[in-house]
């Protein structure tokens, strides 16, 4: 539905610059969802999100805590590329988030957040803890630095991925009783079976 909606998108002026609007993927039945920023040259030249240095990063990160794409929601809070891979301004954030919070509201019960960006865009905040917890949409929703970040400071890279499985492994843990109490039958069903775009 947001696909047929979005492909021709002209909500903001990015339309003018991308190559393809990238869409949201994974599981819809996922646990987690992860919310990156904006794609950048790579993600709009091959029109899927993470697949440039950040997206083999966001693997990764994935690997370290049991999980592959298929395990997850990954969505941005952008989805056509800045010019430049300048952040998003405002106004693009604001043209976006009635799609993103469609799928967040949808989708999992856990959400990352990465970057500033999106979590301006989720959050609307603009002061905000990396690594606490918050509440949005009535799941937790943890906000980390962007692993853009983490490629301009590759010291940091054992801190942040002991972080990421910290995060991953509280979040999952917070109220996976109440909604496998809430939606039994969804939790059935395998991830692998139902990868969609939104
Ligand atoms: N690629 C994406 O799709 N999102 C980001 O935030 C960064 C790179």
């Amino acid at each position: 539905m947001h696909k047929d909606f979005s492909k021709n998108c002209r909500r903001c002026k990015l339309w003018k610059h991308r190559t393809n609007v990238i869409f949201g993927k994974g599981s819809k039945y996922a646990k987690l969802v992860i919310v990156g920023e904006a794609p950048g040259r790579n993600e709009d030249e091959c029109g899927r999100l993470f697949c440039g240095r950040c997206g083999e990063m966001v693997d990764e990160l994935l690997k370290a805590c049991g999980l592959t794409r298929k395990d997850v929601f990954i969505s941005n809070a952008c989805m056509c590329r800045p010019p430049n891979n300048r952040r998003p301004k405002n106004k693009e954030l604001k043209a976006c988030r009635p799609r993103l919070r469609k799928t967040l509201k949808n989708i999992g019960q856990a959400i990352i957040v990465l970057g500033k960006s999106a979590t301006q865009s989720i959050l609307k905040r603009d002061y905000i803890e990396w690594g606490r917890m918050y509440y949005k949409f009535g799941k937790p929703v943890v906000c980390l630095k962007h692993p853009g970040w983490l490629l301009r400071n590759p010291a940091y890279y054992t801190f942040y991925e002991a972080e990421f499985k910290q995060t991953v492994k509280s979040l999952l843990s917070v109220n996976n009783e109440v909604i496998k109490f809430l939606n039994k039958k969804r939790w059935k069903k395998r991830s692998e079976e139902h990868t969609s775009e939104l």
